[in-house]
Parts: structure tokens; sequence; C-alpha cells
């Protein structure tokens, strides 16, 4: 069993373990050999025991079977209301397997118990991995701005923040389809403005029949293969997320479609819902990648995917005819980390 608590004083020689080990593994190649090679696994005890005891500085571990097997630093900063993350670590064979979107919302949900509404951070410059990882969490990228000295070298650093009270505020969810969401499916979707985004064959005028049967192939979907859900902002349906699976040598790879009803555009909604989907899928399925292939005018939807953390992979010149015309479309990634 996986679950995040509050670091106890006790544990410190442990964190300072998972520290050390976590960073000789995943900074090599990021941080000097020289300065990893020499890094002890009791190099942050002395931090760790005077932060702890000093109340300015709390830690909270990642425990499978009762082993921390996740640690993560955090610091109370000046600015209120605002919480530092000084660090979040997973020992090595952890990598890569869902263990740190656990862990991380398990802090975020703490830290908004706690009542703070802004959590900032620094990462290495070169730290590409970790950019992704916050990226895919919501945190805003402020640039290349700082210095950390490590050793005797010096290293580019990257401040990045979160606004945590931002999805409450919102009050963005998912959920499966219901039949009784076909009048607000086709409030949604019968929209020129909306399907001249989309691909061909949704048809139009798109009736509450079309809305029940699309409902109907949904919730009847192969499990493993279509994960469809209404967007829910404040208890309403206003629109539709899908991620589709894709088969053969790409079967560990899936596609995101979306759309939201025009008097929600420009909420933060389908951004809020991507990031959602996203979690749900890397933490839920063996999916290693989702794609999305907007038209490449489609600014709003390509924004979407940048601010939810997907990379542009490069354009698909001449890639579609929609309406008569021959567009190219925009290649946007996510990979699970
Ligand atoms: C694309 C779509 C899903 C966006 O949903 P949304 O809830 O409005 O998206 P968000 O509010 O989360 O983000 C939209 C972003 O695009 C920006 N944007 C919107 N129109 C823009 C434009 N014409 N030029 C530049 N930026 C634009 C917004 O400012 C916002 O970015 P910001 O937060 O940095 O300001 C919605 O417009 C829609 O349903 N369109 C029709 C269907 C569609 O295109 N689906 C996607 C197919 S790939």
């Amino acid at each position: 069993m996986i679950m995040a608590r509050m670091a106890q004083l006790e544990e410190i020689k442990q964190i300072s373990l998972v520290l050390a080990t976590s960073w000789k593994t995943a900074y090599r190649g990021i941080v000097d050999d020289d300065y990893l090679d020499a890094l002890k696994t009791d190099h942050w005890v002395d931090f760790l025991a005077k932060g702890l005891g000093g109340g300015k500085v709390f830690s909270m571990v990642l425990l499978e079977n009762q082993d921390i097997v996740g640690a993560s630093i955090l610091r109370k900063s000046e600015k209120q209301g605002e919480i530092h993350m000084v660090s979040l670590y997973l020992l090595p064979g952890k990598i890569g397997k869902g263990y740190g979107h656990r862990f991380y919302r398990e802090i975020e949900s703490k830290i908004k118990e706690m009542g703070y509404s802004e959590c900032s951070l620094e990462v290495l410059s070169n730290n590409e991995r970790a950019i992704s990882f916050y990226l895919a969490h919501g945190f805003v990228d402020e640039g290349n701005e700082g210095i950390a000295l490590l050793g005797k070298r010096e290293y580019p650093i990257r401040y990045m923040r979160k606004s945590i009270n931002m999805e409450k505020e919102l009050g963005v969810n998912l959920r499966h389809w219901r039949i009784e969401d076909a009048p607000d499916l086709v409030a949604a979707i019968n929209n020129k403005k909306v399907l001249d985004n989309l691909r061909d064959g949704i048809p139009y005028p798109y009736t509450d029949k079309d809305a029940e049967e699309f409902i109907i192939a949904m919730l009847g979907a192969q499990k493993d293969t279509q994960y469809a859900f209404a967007i829910i902002y404040d208890g309403k349906v206003v629109g539709s997320i899908g991620v589709f699976r894709k088969d053969n040598v790409h079967r560990l790879t899936a596609e995101m479609g979306y759309y939201i009803a025009e008097p929600y555009w420009g909420k933060g909604i389908t951004t809020e819902a991507v990031r959602q989907t996203c979690s749900y899928i890397f933490e839920n399925t063996d999916i290693i990648r989702i794609f999305a292939e907007p038209y490449a005018h489609n600014v709003a939807s390509c924004r979407v995917l940048e601010k939810a953390g997907f990379q542009l992979e490069g354009v698909l010149h001449s890639n579609a005819i929609k309406n008569g015309q021959v567009t190219d479309m925009n290649m946007y990634a996510v990979i699970k980390h």
C-alpha cells in the first residue's frame, strides 16, 4: 500500500538517505559526478534536524508497505500564504512509475489543508524531467533566473510556482457520462465554432438522439481502449474529454480530444480538465504517451496543451483537409515520468 504522511523527527536519517540515493541516480548527467560521488547519505541530517526542530521546515514522506520510498522538504516562505518546496525525491527504483504524481498530489492537498495558496520551487535548468513533471502539475515556469552553487560549480536554476487554490475556485471535475447528460452535450457541440475545430463526422445539427448514441457508445466502450469523461464545471456538464488508445506498436500511446461549450471558453476549464485526465490515465493505465493534434491555427487549443505541460513535437504540414482547406496540425505530447 502506498500513502503519504508528515515525517517524524526520528526519520531524519532515512529521509537523508532517500535524498542522497535519489541525487546520486537522478542527477547523473545533470550535476558533476565528482559532486554526486562525494555526497554522503547523512548530508541532509543536520539541515533537517535544525529545520524540523525550528518549525519553519517540514517534511512529508511517501511510504510503501511502511518503507520510506520518497521524501519532500517544504519551507515556509517569507511571503504570506506561500510555501517553498525545497525538494521532492523518490528512491531510484520508484521513478517513472506514477509514484511522483501520487506523492505530489498528496503534498498539495496537505499544504492546501494547512492554508497555503501558493507553492514555489527552484529546479536546475537542465533537469528536463523535473520541469515537465512540475508543468504537468500546473506550475508555471518563471524562467531562467538564478544560480545554485553545488560544490565548486554554479548551475543555472529556474523558478516555478503554482497557485494552489485555483482548482478549488474553478470547481472543475470529470466524471463518466450519464444518459441524462444528452441535452448538455447537445448544447455544447451544436456550434459551428466548436465543430470547425474538430475532425469531420460529427452530425450538424447535433440532436438529442446523436448525443444519446455517443453516450451509450462511450459507456459500452472497451474498458482499456477508450476513456471518456464529461467535464463538469460548478455542477454542470460543459464539455467532453476523451483519451483513445492506439494499437499495434502504438498500444501504449493514446490520443486526446476535447471541446467545451462556447460560453465557458477562456476560464481555464479545459486546461484543468486536460491535467486531471492525464493524471488519471498515467495513474490508472499502462499508457505512457498522450498526444493531441490540434489544427495549427487553433491557438486556444495549443495554449491549453502548453499550459497543461504538453510539448510541441513538431508541425504536421498539410496534414488535414477541413472545410475544403488543407491545413497544418501541431503534434503535442506528454510522456509519463
Ligand atoms: C480549445 C478549447 C477547448 C479551449 O478551452 P478553454 O476552456 O477556453 O481553454 P482555457 O481557458 O483553459 O485556455 C485557453 C487559452 O488560450 C488562449 N486563447 C484563446 N483564444 C486565443 C487566441 N485567439 N489567441 C491567443 N490565445 C488565445 C486563452 O487566453 C487561454 O490562455 P491563457 O490562460 O494563457 O490566457 C475551446 O475553445 C473549444 O472547445 N474550442 C472548440 C473545440 C476545440 O478546438 N477543441 C480542441 C480540438 S484539438
